[in-house]
């Protein structure tokens, strides 16, 4: 008789388990390595993303060391994510390893025909591969499909025992290897796909090992061969995607694979990127066609350049939005936005909250926060403009400041249209200079300019004969 459990079996349906409760001891971190940021996104990011594309009726998500931080980082994020599978949190009270994860986890995988079952940190594993390895497993009517990599260095790794035919026999966990186990180049991924009912039974069969007692799961395809099931290992066409970030150094290869993936996109989209090796963007950047992007360059988060821009070199952009045709050298932008045809730099600052352009320019140590800088206008020289609102066509001379800040609330500067500002000049906000006016260089400005006025606010000079 069949058990009520298996009655509610989709046929055909599919799960994914991601493995993502351990603490990442080798990680020496106070935040869960799942967590740790990579191409601007935490990297659980990545798996999340993937198992949704494989289209799964659900998603498991294991969770234990820091549960509720890394709970809240995934309810926050699955939204902006774009993750539309149902995903349910499984609590693995003790972490007592890979093995233990998956009997923790029956409840979820029960509801599943087959599951594919994958490690939280793997974030370089590719959709292309995952898909293979699925359509594979499906049409060939495997049991147990195990993703396999070459690697020249496998030390750490589980190493892939085959059989003279080229049956995977079982897997070797690193600290267990004689030293003929060792030399195998074959290792596991941590990402298999399983028939549930095959994986039910072994999982029921493993016992504790090594020194910390753990129950891996690798150690459940001995049992399924003893059984009669079959293993297949499919090796990865790209070994690097079975990297498993153990350490900071993993971390650093993985966060380099990330930056070469974004940037082969943009290049083969029409960017031009002068050095690869320095130039550094986040997973989300999107980037324009001829847009040219100059050594040096990081652009991070969700930042978005149009066409024809010039950027770098030596630019850090971060959550920024840029128009076609813009210039950025040698400067920092932070949640700012330009329009069409605007110059920013060298050695400016774009503080959040800043609008600038279309045809506006900020250069040469200039600092903007809060603020807007109209068609057309200028802040070219050694300049403060905070909560300012700045009209079409102002130019702002050499060194001046707005005194937003009374020390106790920052208050706003209005300027109008094709005012001008002499150099050096300090307007003292809240205040407002009217369309057309004419400040006098060297002015204290504490109160409003009316339109077309010339404002003068400073000593007269006086020259005396030295005795
Ligand atoms: C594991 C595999 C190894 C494989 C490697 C690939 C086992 C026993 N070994 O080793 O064969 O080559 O991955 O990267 O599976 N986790 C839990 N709960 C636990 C322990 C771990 O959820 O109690 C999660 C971790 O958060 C992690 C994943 O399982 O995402 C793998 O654990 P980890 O300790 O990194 O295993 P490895 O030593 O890398
Ligand atoms: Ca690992």
């Amino acid at each position: 008789m069949k058990s009520p459990t298996k009655k509610s079996v989709r046929p055909g349906s599919l799960g994914v388990l991601i493995l993502a409760a351990g603490k990442g001891t080798r990680m020496r971190s106070e935040l869960p390595k799942v967590l740790h940021p990579i191409g601007g996104r935490p990297m659980i990011y990545y798996l999340l993303r993937l198992a949704n594309a494989l289209k799964p009726e659900g998603i498991g998500l294991v969770v234990g060391h820091e549960i509720e931080r890394v709970k809240k980082a995934v309810l926050d994020g699955v939204k902006d994510w774009g993750i539309s599978r149902p995903v349910t949190f499984i609590h693995q009270k003790e972490q007592k390893g890979s093995g233990s994860a998956v009997l923790e986890s029956m409840s979820f995988l029960k509801k599943h025909q087959t599951a594919i079952v994958t490690c939280g940190d793997s974030p370089l594993l590719t959709f292309d591969t995952m898909f293979s390895l699925l359509s594979g497993h499906r049409s060939e009517k495997h049991q147990v499909s195990l993703l396999t990599a070459r690697f020249r260095d496998p030390k750490g790794y589980g190493r892939i025992v085959r059989s003279p035919m080229g049956e995977v026999l079982k897997i070797i966990e690193d600290s267990h290897c004689t030293p003929k186990e060792a030399a195998i180049n074959e290792i596991n991924s941590g990402t298999y796909c399983f028939e549930v009912e095959l994986l039910t039974e072994a999982v029921k069969k493993l016992v504790p090992k090594g020194s910390k007692k753990e129950f891996y799961l690798t150690d459940c395809l001995e049992h399924i061969r003893s059984e009669g099931g079959r293993v297949t290992g499919f090796p990865s066409p790209s070994p690097e995607e079975a990297l498993g970030v153990n350490t900071r150094i993993h971390l650093a290869q993985a966060e380099r694979v990330l930056n070469r993936r974004a940037l082969e996109r943009l290049m083969l989209s029409g960017v031009s990127i002068l050095d690869p090796n320095h130039t550094y963007v986040d997973v989300d950047v999107e980037i324009g066609q001829d847009s040219v992007i100059h050594p040096g360059t990081i652009l991070r988060g969700k930042t978005k350049i149009g066409k024809g821009c010039e950027i770098g070199p030596f630019s850090v952009i971060q959550d920024s939005q840029i128009g076609n045709e813009c210039s950025v050298i040698n400067s920092y932008m932070e949640e700012a936005r330009l329009h069409e045809k605007s110059s920013v730099g060298p050695f400016a600052r774009l503080r959040p909250g800043t609008i600038a352009g279309p045809r506006a320019r900020i250069g040469n140590f200039s600092e903007i926060k809060n603020s807007r800088i109209g068609y057309g206008s200028k802040v070219p020289h050694l300049s403060y403009v905070g909560d300012a609102d700045i009209a079409e066509d102002v130019n702002i001379g050499a060194g001046t400041i707005t005194c937003n800040y009374d020390g106790v609330k920052k208050n706003p500067t209005t300027i109008g249209a094709k005012a001008f500002i002499g150099s050096n000049v300090n307007l003292v906000a809240p205040v407002k200079i009217g369309r057309g006016a004419t400040v006098g260089a060297g002015s204290t400005i504490t109160e409003d300019v009316p339109d077309g006025n010339l404002a003068i606010a400073r000593e007269r000079q006086t020259n005396k004969v030295r005795k």
